[in-house]
């Protein structure tokens, strides 16, 4: 019984294991310096604009959040990202900011 139970505690917590599974986060890497996400990041928050990633009251708090969020501001250069460019986009910044499960 006991091992039932972990068993079942495995198949749960794989099946959200990645988020973003059949993003690749390599390339998210370079879509993101292609489409300069960075810009007007750093203009609000300076640095190297990462830290809006990272700040207390940051907005994103869902994986599905974050995908919306990204679609606002590739919309406010007039860029429409494809299916697989968010995926990649989001693995990247999942990997290395969010940490979503
Ligand atoms: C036109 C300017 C602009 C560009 C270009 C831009 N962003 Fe943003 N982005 C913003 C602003 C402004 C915010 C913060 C919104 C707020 O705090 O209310 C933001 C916030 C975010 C957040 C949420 C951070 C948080 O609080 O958790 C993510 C994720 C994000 N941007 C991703 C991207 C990606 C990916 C790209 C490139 C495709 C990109 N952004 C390009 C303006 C921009």
């Amino acid at each position: 019984m006991k091992n039932y139970f972990f068993l079942l505690l495995f198949a749960a917590s794989t099946a959200h294991a990645a988020p973003f599974a059949d993003g690749n986060a390599t390339n998210g890497q370079k879509l993101f310096l292609k489409y300069e996400c960075s810009s007007c990041h750093i203009g609000k928050l300076g640095g190297d604009g990462s830290a809006i990633f990272t700040r207390i009251n940051r907005r994103v708090n869902s994986a599905d959040n974050l995908i919306v969020q990204m679609e606002q501001c590739s919309g406010a250069i007039g860029k429409q990202l494809t299916m697989q460019e968010k995926l990649d986009l989001a693995a990247h910044l999942n990997q290395t900011y969010y940490h979503f499960k």
